[in-house]
């Protein structure tokens, strides 16, 4: 196949770009979404601030263009992100206790039912494992600490009733090492919750890249292997060049090689628009120019 999308779904999977609805008036930006892309995340539309800025009063205006785009082009649709501790408004700041949990299930249930049956997946919770510290440790946030380390439970239960058909992901980075101890202490949440019928259907590793760690594949086989889907959800690289395009190569055939990695979404399609300025990490570079790490990943996607 010739696009990245159409490579990707002959294996039954989806190849998604982060999309920003500021964007959306570059009429270059949008032509290669909908040419090369079958999958969008809304790269901030979707977070908390934008989609309910003062309690209870929703907003998904820019959120709604890039969905409306992506189902008039067919796409499968992410959600990005329902309770993490960034990119949270300033109310939500203020709330203690059951206040707080309240407004989080509130949140969950007026996203995700203003979306229900439209997304793939949704990532429920994102980052809130800590960087440090011994396995298992959580992010110190106003709801691990106003809430318990529950609160990820409790997240995962309201978003399965909110949204029956969505798959529900646990995201976050730095997970990508098979033995690192934060991917340790993910691993571990998801295997309790899958004992214990907590619901949870995908781990989303972020896959923010220096170098890809070598046990990368190993890492997709062992999340897998507790019974959820993995998907690779905002994947960039910095570099360019050809060892760019060998380190994209290998993401792509680490995934291919385990059939529960379902998708690959890069974080932006276009240099010229990416997060990590300064870098060059994504696919296009700023003229909307194949780069050869596309060619490296339609390459191993075709190869399947
Ligand atoms: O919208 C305002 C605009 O009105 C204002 O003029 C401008 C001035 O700074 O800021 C704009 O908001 C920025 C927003 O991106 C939209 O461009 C925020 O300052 C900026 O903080 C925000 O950054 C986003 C970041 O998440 C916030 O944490 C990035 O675009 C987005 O790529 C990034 O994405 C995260 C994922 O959600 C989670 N994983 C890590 C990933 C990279 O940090």
């Amino acid at each position: 196949a010739g696009t990245l999308g159409a490579a990707a779904a002959q294996s039954g999977r989806y190849y998604g770009a982060a999309v920003a609805a500021g964007h959306l008036n570059d009429a270059t930006y949008v032509a290669t979404w909908n040419r090369e892309f079958n999958s969008v995340t809304a790269e901030n539309e979707m977070k908390w601030d934008a989609t309910e800025p003062s309690r209870g009063s929703f907003s998904f205006g820019s959120a709604d263009r890039i969905v409306a785009n992506a189902r008039s082009n067919n796409m499968k649709i992410r959600g990005h992100t329902l309770v993490w501790h960034a990119q949270t408004p300033g109310w939500v700041q203020n709330l203690q206790g059951n206040d707080l949990r309240n407004a989080m299930i509130n949140h969950i249930n007026g996203v995700m039912g203003h979306y229900r049956g439209q997304i793939l997946a949704w990532d429920v919770v994102n980052e809130a494992f800590a960087d440090g510290g011994a396995v298992g440790t959580l992010r110190s946030s106003i709801f691990q600490q106003r809430l318990g380390n529950g609160f990820i439970e409790e997240a995962f239960r309201a978003a399965r009733a909110a949204d029956p058909a969505a798959k529900l992901c646990y995201n976050d980075y730095n997970i990508d090492d098979a033995n690192a101890n934060k991917t340790r202490g993910v691993y571990n949440m998801v295997r309790d919750f899958k004992s214990r019928g907590v619901p949870i259907d995908c781990v989303g590793l972020q896959s923010h890249f220096g170098q890809v760690p070598g046990n990368y594949q190993q890492n997709i086989q062992q999340f897998a292997a507790l019974g959820v889907d993995v998907q690779i959800t905002e994947l960039d690289i910095g570099g360019s060049g050809t060892g760019q395009a060998d380190s994209y190569r290998r993401v792509t055939q680490a995934c291919m090689a385990v059939p529960r990695c379902t998708g690959i979404t890069v974080w932006g399609i276009t240099d010229k628009y990416s997060w990590r300025s300064g870098d060059t990490p994504l696919l296009f570079d700023g003229n909307f120019n194949k780069k050869p790490a596309y060619t490296a990943v339609l390459n191993a996607l075709n190869a399947v």
